[in-house]
């Protein structure tokens, strides 16, 4: 596996790999500290792709005033190993100084669909996903970019920018990893302690009721369901709720209160963002029309 920390050295490495006509590049891009969910798209590339390229870079413009850049979880190692198990061609690794050697003043805003939900409580964050995203398409130039619905407004951000910007690649999503008692897996999940872990159950907990809920009441409103969602978090003493949202996915409209939450021409996403402590967590789950 090869390990390049420069654009340069990337740039040569993917018209290499052309040149040798090793098939489709396929780009997983993560801030590192790597676990199943992060596995799960490397083998998605893997399958789909003559070249998987993994960017692991904590991207410092995507972090608020007062969130947890310095401290976000870091382990290169365990994650080149990581990659490595999984079959993956290079790891871009690049310094922030490599990435941003001058602050940037070129930025790409997807309009509306970034105000709401971790757009709301996050300002600037989207900003900084898809202009980090734009640049690393740019660099390592993908045919395919892996994301993770686990961050499904990240995903209809980012193909949002790929219409409207014609960006030449395929935005393939890609199912949540969970652990066996439902948790979403996060590299932030290493930040709870071990009473904040057990209650954090509640936000895998909510989404499966009020899935169940649907499933046998298709007639619920959008209105009830976030009630339930917010009555079940509530539960946990430990939970902040940040939002328990019920939207129409991809596109991220409301559905008002008093309408049927099951569209039956439109997807209907709950999310939701809590937090314990210090740690802020999301969930959503995704209800296809039928
Ligand atoms: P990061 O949080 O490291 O996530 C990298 C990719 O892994 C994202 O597409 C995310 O949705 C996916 N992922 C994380 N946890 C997952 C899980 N439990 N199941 C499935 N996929 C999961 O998202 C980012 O980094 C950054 O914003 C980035 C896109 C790299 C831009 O800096």
């Amino acid at each position: 596996m090869n390990v390049i920390r420069t654009i340069a050295e990337a740039r040569a490495f993917i018209q290499a790999r052309q040149h040798e006509g090793s098939g489709a590049v396929g780009l997983v891009p993560t801030m590192g500290y790597l676990h199943e969910g992060h596995a799960s798209l490397m083998r998605k590339a893997r399958e789909m792709c003559g070249t998987v390229v993994v960017s692991i870079f904590v991207n410092p413009i995507q972090f608020g005033p007062g969130e947890d850049y310095e401290t976000y979880p870091r382990d290169e190692a365990r994650d080149l190993a990581l990659a490595e198990a999984e079959g993956v061609d290079a790891v871009f690794i690049p310094s922030v100084e490599e990435m941003y050697p001058q602050p940037t003043k070129t930025k790409i805003t997807v309009a509306e669909i970034t105000s709401l939900l971790c757009g709301a409580s996050r300002p600037g964050h989207f900003d900084g996903v898809t202009t980090v995203v734009s640049k690393l398409f740019h660099i390592i130039k993908p045919a395919y970019a892996f994301f993770g619905m686990k961050d499904a407004q990240q995903v209809a951000v980012i193909e949002q920018m790929v219409r409207d910007l014609n960006m030449d690649v395929s935005i393939v999503p890609c199912p949540i990893i969970r652990e066996q008692d439902g948790l979403a897996l996060s590299s932030r999940n290493v930040y709870l302690s071990p009473e904040e872990r057990r209650q954090a159950l509640v936000l895998s907990g909510s989404l499966k009721a009020a899935q169940a809920i649907i499933e046998q009441n298709p007639e619920v409103t959008a209105g009830e369901i976030r009630t339930m969602l917010r009555e079940h978090i509530t539960q946990s003493p430990l939970a902040d709720i940040d939002y328990a949202e019920v939207l129409t996915f991809p596109e991220l409209s409301p559905i008002a209160d008093s309408e049927q939450a099951l569209g039956t021409d439109r997807g209907v996403i709950m999310a939701l963002a809590v937090r314990f402590g210090r740690t802020r967590l999301i969930d959503n789950a995704l209800i296809q029309p039928k």
